[in-house]
């Protein structure tokens, strides 16, 4: 039997962070240019039932048996097996390898979980869709996030731009006229449950200030939308400095994400903010294409850990 292999792509969120997690609005797209990969290799010598899990990103070799529930990948094996109601799978072994950062806001750890669950179900025989795919991404994404609004399952299930709201049906985004973003990566991880579970306890001690803040960002990703179905992506670089500024008022900047913000600025770009939970991570900087390249050196000299550029279209990137 040939190795089945399943990719899926990172991500980043252009407008509405956090804020999303309140039931306002956001915005995110897929980034092709970052993926993870799972392949699936069937041990016909192996009984069956021995499945075994390598990670080699993150020095993972074990069999499932030995993994503990709460461990993600474990999770996310054993969600497909009850999903699709089998108990004894061929013996095989599961490798999973991404190029997304950990920790930076680019979907990681969605991504890992969505390829893993494809590669799986297609090597069992039973593709699932992506309605499914999706939710049971959602569960494992509990256990890396606590409380996680689900737009990064989402967005990197169905691999096109989204307009997302928490518990609603995906809504696919239109772009009317593709947009060029560079994203700089400040090298420092920042888990996303903490920065989140930090913004709960300001929302808790400062309701109505916290509560105003995401009513603010939720508009901006309305009018963001708008700007981009119509068309008109130039005019997201206002509304991408504002958000950043909400954001930093939100307590979720640092030094290192205002920095590579302030410098793609000087360097041309149309706007940019932190994209993801925050404190470090990445942002994203909106630009006209032939400023792309100068933007992303900009990025580096002042002290970005790397630099995408990626084009944002209908159909994803
Ligand atoms: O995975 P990240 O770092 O892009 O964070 C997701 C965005 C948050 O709004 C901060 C959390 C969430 O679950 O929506």
């Amino acid at each position: 039997m040939p190795a089945i292999t399943a990719v899926a792509p990172g991500k980043v969120i252009l407008f509405g962070e956090h804020a999303v997690v309140y039931g306002r609005p956001a915005i995110a797209v897929p980034v092709s240019q970052v993926r993870a990969r799972a392949v699936v290799t069937a041990e016909p010598r192996r009984p069956s039932g021995a499945l075994r899990i390598q990670a080699p990103d993150v020095d993972l070799d074990a069999t499932l048996d030995d993994l503990p529930s709460d461990q993600p990948l474990a999770s996310t094996v054993r969600g497909v097996l009850a999903a699709l109601g089998i108990t004894r799978p061929p013996a095989c072994t599961l490798r999973i390898t991404s190029t997304i950062p950990v920790a930076s806001g680019l979907g990681s750890g969605a991504a890992v979980t969505i390829a893993l669950m494809r590669a799986l179900a297609a090597f069992l025989g039973q593709p699932l869709p992506d309605e499914r795919i999706s939710d049971l991404a959602y569960e494992v994404e509990k256990l890396y996030h606590g409380m996680p609004s689900g737009i990064d399952n989402t967005v990197i299930t169905y691999a096109v731009p989204v307009f997302f709201i928490r518990g609603q049906p995906i809504q696919r985004l239109r772009v009317g006229a593709p947009f060029t973003l560079v994203i700089g990566d400040t090298g420092v991880s920042s888990p996303t449950a903490l920065a989140v579970s930090e913004v709960r306890s300001q929302w808790q001690a400062n309701p109505s200030a916290y509560e105003s803040l995401f009513d603010a960002m939720g508009s901006i990703a309305r009018s963001a939308r708008q700007a981009i179905e119509t068309g008109q992506p130039q005019s997201l670089g206002p509304w991408m400095d504002e958000n950043h500024d909400l954001l930093r008022q939100l307590g979720v900047s640092s030094p290192e994400l205002d920095r590579l913000v302030e410098a793609a600025r000087a360097a041309s770009a149309l706007g940019a903010k932190l994209s993801g939970g925050g404190r470090g991570g990445n942002m994203i900087a909106l630009v006209e294409p032939l400023a792309a390249q100068a933007v992303a050196a900009a990025l580096l000299s002042h002290g970005a850990a790397r630099a995408i550029i990626t084009t944002v279209k209908e159909s994803g990137n």
